[in-house]
């Protein structure tokens, strides 16, 4: 079918737009064929834009030709229709619509453009369609209406940002994509220079310097939604380029912090999301959530924490116990969860490298365990009290010698059990604040510390004698913020002078020649007048995603990459010509094996 021309023709509304008080107005819409119904010698389009679907309807004996036309139209057809607003009988109005009540009776009808046989389905909300199909025609699946609905979320969420930061004097400043490595613990996309060949810039993990030295320039409260990417293995929320909310303040505290994003983000939760978002934020330190929830960004939508119980069950004779740390939770009315079900659920403590798990049932006034040999019913009672559990109620039982895999295994655990079990309340946002986390993390591999959070980081106040004496005991002046058991921020209150910064570089195992030749523009400028100064930077992708209720921040990033970091639309990356490569003075030495992971 040929295309027909645009001409002078023009919309008077979009699919959205139509009401009852329009009927008997003429008017043109133009958009894509959502579905095609031949009913009883009548045609219905239903005619869909980006703000919503109209209902046309085509009379073989009103219109001919345009009937002619849409007898050979297809899905996903580009059409211009012209005609009059028509009230629809009571029985067919699909109140699904905004525009349910009304039709479009149509006497002309272009076809602006056909449209091949889909590749996959625009219409229909196809559970599971594959993903790499989906990727590979974004442009189709952009197309469905909850996609629109992800890109619209997206947009009002940045324009919320935008309002709301602008309102408390932050400026907003592009920071350069071209740079030398700015270190946050991924690896580096480099970019060759052909100008010095030989030399690399690198593309940004994220603007982390450049915000400290906008403060240095007495910007005194920055921010940008800032595009990032990192060379790192690929998950369901990690994109190699994804965006950040970052922000930087001078002449600020951790409170000063908290308050301004807690602001934020109660901002754009009530004007986006309709939700009045408690503030201010629960707070934890680092240790407890690992103790506790067994995890550093604990899901605090429901319960099942750890308590330690080592003390009430030394000396009873069972052998796992002995010489251990133990640790017990209680699973709310789960006494009566089969013994089948519970050796399921050892081994997927085995899994997560716990030797076992133990259980007790307390039902009815009794209590049934494998533990009943060594653990009276009082002692099992008082387990059960100590997890703040209650008849009715599954308590479980672990133990390990090293208390950190025991925490991490049960972290794990408890999640499972968590969605299992339909624990989590879905409709809560749970924002929390872990706080005083390690200044340093052991490097086995490389036999070092290295910075927990990024070595720009300072170290808490309460700490700083440790620097000499036990770097790796010291707790630093970082925070993370974290929503419904996902990582969503991650800031810090900085060094400000050089002596402090090279000490923390020293720390990592940077000499100060190192230092000096990485970090020497940074060094610098702190002789020159910077100011106290700290901030954060928001996951931009992850907190669509659960705005959207999308386990995958790739449902909501327009363009994302698959899970190997290649783009199947534009089947980016891809080679590139020997030409191109003498330019850049680069040789391809290929390797042996695979692509890299
Ligand atoms: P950090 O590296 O913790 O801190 O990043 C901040 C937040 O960005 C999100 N995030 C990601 N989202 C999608 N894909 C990724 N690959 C990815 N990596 C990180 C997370 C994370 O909490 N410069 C510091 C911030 C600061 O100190 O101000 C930084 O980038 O939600």
């Amino acid at each position: 079918m040929r295309a027909e021309p645009l001409g002078t023709l023009r919309r008077t509304h979009t699919c959205n737009q139509l009401r009852p008080e329009d009927v008997g107005q003429e008017v043109v819409l133009m958009g894509w064929v959502h579905r095609r119904r031949d009913l009883g010698g009548l045609i219905f389009l239903d005619l869909r834009d980006r703000y919503g679907i109209t209902q046309c309807v085509l009379s073989p004996t009103d219109a001919p030709e345009a009937f002619a036309k849409a007898e050979k139209v297809r899905s996903e057809f580009v059409l211009a229709v012209q005609g009059k607003v028509g009230q629809r009988p009571e029985n067919t109005q699909n109140a699904n619509l905004d525009t349910g009540s009304i039709e479009l009776v149509v006497d002309k009808l272009l076809v602006l453009n056909p449209a091949r046989p889909l590749p996959m389905p625009v219409a229909e909300d196809v559970q599971n369609m594959d993903e790499s199909v989906r990727l590979q025609y974004r442009y189709l699946d952009l197309r469905r209406p909850q996609m629109t609905r992800h890109l619209q979320l997206r947009h009002r969420m940045a324009k919320a940002v935008r309002d709301h930061l602008d309102s408390q004097n932050f400026l907003e400043v592009e920071t350069p994509i071209l740079v030398s490595s700015t270190p946050e613990g991924a690896r580096d996309y480099l970019v060759p220079s052909r100008v010095h060949a030989g030399k690399f810039y690198a593309l940004p993990q994220s603007p982390q310097l450049f915000k400290q030295l906008l403060m240095v320039a007495g910007q005194d409260r920055y921010f940008q939604i800032a595009r990032c990417f990192r060379d790192e293995d690929l998950r369901a929320d990690r994109q190699p380029e994804f965006t950040q909310i970052d922000m930087e303040m001078s002449f600020v505290g951790q409170e000063d912090v908290f308050a301004l994003v807690e602001g934020l983000v109660h901002h754009m939760w009530s004007t986006v999301m309709n939700v009045d978002v408690p503030v201010p934020f629960r707070r934890m330190p680092y240790h407890e959530a690992a103790d506790r929830y067994g995890s550093d960004k604990p899901d605090l939508r429901f319960g099942l924490d750890f308590h330690l119980v080592t003390d009430s069950v030394t000396g009873c004779g069972f052998a796992p116990f002995e010489g251990t740390c133990v640790k017990a939770f209680s699973v709310p009315g789960k006494a009566g969860v089969s013994r089948k079900e519970q050796d399921e659920w050892v081994t997927f403590a085995r899994s997560a490298g716990l030797g076992g798990l133990f259980f007790a049932s307390f039902a009815d006034g009794g209590v049934k365990s494998s533990l009943s040999k060594s653990l009276d019913e009082e002692k099992l009672r008082a387990l059960l009290r100590q997890t703040g559990g209650q008849d009715g109620d599954l308590l479980v039982l672990a133990a390990h010698a090293d208390r950190k895999l025991l925490n991490t295994a049960l972290g794990r655990l408890r999640l499972e059990m968590g969605k299992k079990y339909s624990l989590i309340d879905k409709s809560k946002y749970e924002f929390l604040w872990v706080v005083d986390f390690p200044l340093f993390s052991w490097n086995e591999d490389e036999k070092r510390l290295e910075a927990e959070h990024h070595p720009f980081t300072s170290c808490h106040p309460e700490d700083l004698d440790l620097l000499d004496s036990e770097p790796a005991s010291a707790r630093a002046a970082a925070y993370d913020l974290v929503l419904n058991g996902n990582e969503v921020a991650s800031g810090s209150i900085r060094i400000h002078q050089r002596d402090m910064q090279e000490k923390v570089l020293g720390c990592i195992g940077l000499s100060i020649d190192d230092a000096r030749a990485k970090f020497g523009f940074l060094l610098d400028a702190f002789e020159y007048g910077a100011p106290p100064h700290g901030g954060l930077a928001l996951g931009f992708d992850r907190l669509i995603a659960i705005c959207a209720g999308q386990e995958s921040i790739r449902e909501i990033i327009p363009f994302p990459k698959n899970a190997s970091a290649a783009d199947l639309m534009t089947t980016a990356p891809v080679t590139v010509s020997q030409d191109q490569l003498d330019i850049l003075s680069l040789q391809i030495q290929k390797k042996a094996a695979g692509p890299a992971s």
